[in-house]
């Protein structure tokens, strides 16, 4: 083990009742990119990244029902589809992790219980309008227009059942000390400031049961009634370690969502675990959400781009290239295709492909080898960088370099050197450095691409690639 350290990251778990999105995919690319990151300098032993599926509650029960199967044959039907786009977008994870598992509901079922006996659950009715979308209730100051504003084609629901609560008002004094004593982080500053603001205004206590909803997770106290979805599938982070005897990664080191999710990943786990008297993760990171074409992602309005379309498009190196360059990490932003093409063709076929293309030309038979020692971890700057999620400005460096690069080979112009093989080898070296070090920094975003510069330029002889490194655009 090096340095004795670990690094534990995990992705939301996605609802199954449609096919995987490109905002869960980039979730699951930045977590991704986390992994490869921290497997380079701690060893993959020393590294857990779980990603995986929410299969419970009305929502997946309604598409269910809607498809004509029982419960867990639908989903047991969508889960492929989820790892096969993970799949095809070159995604590493260490564990897919599904709700439906029979060791989370045993796991789930035990913590639920030391929280009811700690005295933290109490039986109480709510009314109240509910959005199956968000699988949560919507309270007056959520709505726009009187609707759910992330799902405003789906009527809210009138309920009225018995229900448990958890006491998470007790918590909020707590939450608020935890977040300004940095006891646990959340990014960026201004999702910490909105947190702290909401939480300052006071919290009522969240209901963590259906007395209705049939599929879900038994209270092992009240079987009548099921886990309220979203508490359940939030456990899984812990769960999934704990069953899998991987204990050793708690607490997570970074959790990644995106923004519309913050307040459960933030808020009530946090309480959720201090109940439970469980560490807490390290940092919470919310993304932000993006546009296409400057329009809202929406299947109803046909404005919507898939995982696989991107990666059929660009490739696997290119689609992660391209969806985290596009802005930064934290921020909102808005895709295209037109930028899509643009950027692929500028920093991909022109530009890092080319300079790989030409250079191994150039060295091709020269004796100026460069071993592997000779590049053994990220440019300073690099690692910074993705140690602080800003994907784009490590990238924004190692493009700096690829331009940096270009320009001292127009400049020495190296192909008019034609008997002198040891001066054109002197040329040439710093070149391959910088390319073995392009190499090596793109990595975590660009996997396919890194293995082929260690194949092709680390070593005792430079071979040109067969074929282009980056396709053009037909
Ligand atoms: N099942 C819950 C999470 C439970 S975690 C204990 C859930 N699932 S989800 O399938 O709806 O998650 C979708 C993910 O995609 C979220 O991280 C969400 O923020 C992200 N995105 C969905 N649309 C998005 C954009 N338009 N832009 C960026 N990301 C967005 O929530």
């Amino acid at each position: 083990m090096k340095n004795g350290k670990t690094f534990y990251v995990t992705t939301p778990i996605y609802y199954v009742n449609a096919a995987p999105h490109v905002g869960s995919f980039y979730t699951t690319l930045a977590a991704d990119i986390l992994a490869r990151y921290y497997r380079a300098k701690l060893g993959r032993e020393n590294v857990y990244f779980q990603t995986g599926t929410d299969e419970h509650g009305q929502k997946i029960a309604e598409y269910a029902e809607k498809a004509g199967k029982e419960p867990k044959d639908f989903v047991d039907s969508v889960v492929p589809e989820f790892k096969k786009a993970w799949e095809l977008g070159d995604i590493d994870y260490d564990f897919f992790f599904r709700t439906t598992d029979p060791r989370h509901a045993e796991k789930v079922s035990e913590i639920f219980q030391k929280i009811y006996d700690a005295g933290y659950i109490y039986k109480g009715t709510y009314e109240g309008l509910y959005c199956v979308g968000c699988e949560k209730f919507i309270t007056e100051s959520d709505m726009v227009n009187g609707r759910c504003p992330l799902h405003p084609d789906k009527d809210l629901i009138e309920q009225k059942e018995e229900n448990y609560f958890f006491k998470l008002s007790e918590f909020a004094p707590k939450l608020i000390d935890a977040i300004e004593r940095n006891q646990y982080i959340i990014a960026p500053e201004k999702r910490k400031n909105e947190i702290l603001n909401r939480l300052q205004g006071g919290v009522e206590d969240v209901s963590i049961s259906r007395e209705s909803i049939s599929w879900g997770i038994p209270i092992p106290w009240d079987p009548k009634h099921t886990f309220y979805v979203w508490v359940e599938a939030l456990f899984d982070y812990w769960t999934g370690p704990k069953f899998l005897d991987k204990g050793q990664f708690w607490p997570p080191n970074v959790q990644l969502l995106g923004k519309d999710i913050l307040w459960f990943h933030a808020v009530i786990w946090e309480a959720l675990l201090l109940a439970a008297e469980l560490p807490l993760p390290k940092l919470i990171f919310a993304h932000g959400f993006f546009t296409l074409n400057g329009q809202k992602i929406s299947k109803s309005l046909g404005n919507t781009i898939s995982p696989e379309e991107i990666v059929e498009s660009y490739g696997s190196d290119g689609a992660r290239y391209l969806l985290m360059s596009a802005f930064s990490f934290g921020n909102d932003g808005d895709l295209s295709r037109d930028s899509f093409n643009e950027k692929y063709t500028a920093d991909l076929v022109h530009g890092l492909g080319n300079l790989l293309a030409r250079s191994a030309k150039l060295a091709e038979g020269l004796d100026a080898p460069i071993s592997s020692i000779d590049v053994l971890d990220y440019s300073e700057g690099v690692s910074a960088d993705y140690e602080a999620l800003a994907f784009d400005q490590a990238l924004i460096k190692v493009w700096d370099l690829i331009r940096d690069t270009d320009k001292y080979l127009n400049e020495k112009e190296p192909w008019k050197i034609k008997d002198d093989p040891a001066r054109k080898a002197k040329i040439m070296e710093p070149v391959l450095r910088n390319i073995a070090q392009i190499g090596y920094d793109i990595q975590p975003v660009l996997p396919k691409i890194a293995e082929l510069i260690l194949e092709k330029f680390v070593g005792s002889v430079v071979t040109p690639a067969d074929k282009p490194y980056f396709e053009k655009l037909r």
